[in-house]
């Protein structure tokens, strides 16, 4: 897989779960009670793959091709800007949700609000890198390009790493599911 195809799926990834915590925002909208809990594991699991892991690969890329088109350059800075502020964000939001979880009384509005501007604005940003980002790295990058990329990066090819993840994925995935369908 190329470097760009990998980060698309850590896309693929990210999606699923944002939908999931979209339709899990309609069902808060017309009553139902979250678990917590599982929010909290949900927004934690996001920020931490995020943070962890895929921003600092884009990082790296984005470091790399720096300086070498004035269009790319644009786009990539503003993607450095909005990872600062999508930690920010869920950082807020993971604060938000261990304030209910230690019995702190929020309005329901209140949280319904705080987590659709979490989900819409992580959504934003893959839009934003699927459509104005990787396409015009795609155009300026060379294959020998990619090649010194990936040599650059380390933690990719951690399988302990990229199993153990994709276990915890799986994991919340269902448990996300059988609480929409509950
Ligand atoms: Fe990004
Ligand atoms: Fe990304």
């Amino acid at each position: 897989m190329t470097v760009i195809s990998e980060l698309q799926q850590d896309h693929v990834n990210l999606s699923k779960l944002l939908e999931i915590l979209d339709k899990k925002i309609i069902k808060l909208k017309d009553g139902n009670q979250p678990n917590i809990g599982l929010m909290a594991d949900v927004i934690g699991y996001i920020a931490n793959y995020a943070e962890g892991y895929h921003h600092p690969k884009e990082d790296e890329v984005f470091a790399f091709f720096k300086g070498r088109d004035t269009k790319l350059d644009g786009v990539m800075q503003e993607c450095e800007v909005a990872h600062t502020n999508l930690k920010g964000f869920a950082h807020a939001l993971l604060e938000v949700i261990d304030g209910v979880l230690h019995d702190a009384v929020m309005p329901m509005d209140n949280f319904i609000e705080k987590l659709e501007d979490f989900v819409r604005n992580e959504k934003k940003h893959l839009d934003f890198e699927e459509a104005s980002v990787f396409p015009v790295l795609n155009e300026v990058a060379t294959d020998a390009d990619w090649k010194a990329v990936e040599a650059g990066l380390p933690i990719e090819n951690d399988p302990l790493f990229g199993e153990k993840r994709s276990e915890e994925y799986k994991a919340l995935y269902v448990e996300l599911m059988r609480d929409i369908n509950s």
